[in-house]
């Protein structure tokens, strides 16, 4: 009896293992697909469009000091500002991607860290 209860333990732990980079692989593709062209797969904002609008690196600290709370805003509702006299502008994705989503994407930016 006390085996089989390790054993389900085991499972328990392997299935929830799979599952949480099952998701992981989710927002990998989702902020591939809808991120990416912009502030670029590697998060460098080398990207044709990052460069145009002088964006900045995921990993910088510059990027990296803004709160949850503005990045979740600035995803949900876009942003629309001007540095040294370039245009930044970024749609907002509040009707595309919902709210869960958005929280795991916050946490997947915080992961370009360095
Ligand atoms: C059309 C290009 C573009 C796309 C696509 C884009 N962004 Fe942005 N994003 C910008 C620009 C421009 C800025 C402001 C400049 C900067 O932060 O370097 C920005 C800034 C941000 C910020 C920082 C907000 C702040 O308050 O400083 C976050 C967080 C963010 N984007 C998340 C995302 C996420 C998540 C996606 C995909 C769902 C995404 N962006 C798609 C252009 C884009």
């Amino acid at each position: 009896m006390k085996r089989f209860a390790l054993v389900n333990v085991l499972l328990a732990c392997v299935t929830f293992s799979f599952s949480a980079q099952a998701a992981d692989k989710k927002i990998e593709r989702l902020y591939g697909s809808k991120c990416g062209s912009c502030h670029g797969k590697d998060g460098k904002a080398q990207t044709e469009k990052g460069k145009k609008m002088a964006m900045r690196d995921l990993a910088s600290e510059d990027f990296q000091k803004v709160s949850d709370a503005d990045m979740t805003k600035a995803i949900n509702d876009g942003l629309k500002k001007e540095k040294d006299g370039v245009k930044q502008e970024m749609d907002g994705y509040k009707e595309e991607i919902k709210a869960p989503e958005v929280e795991a994407l916050v946490k997947y930016m915080r992961e370009f860290k360095k």
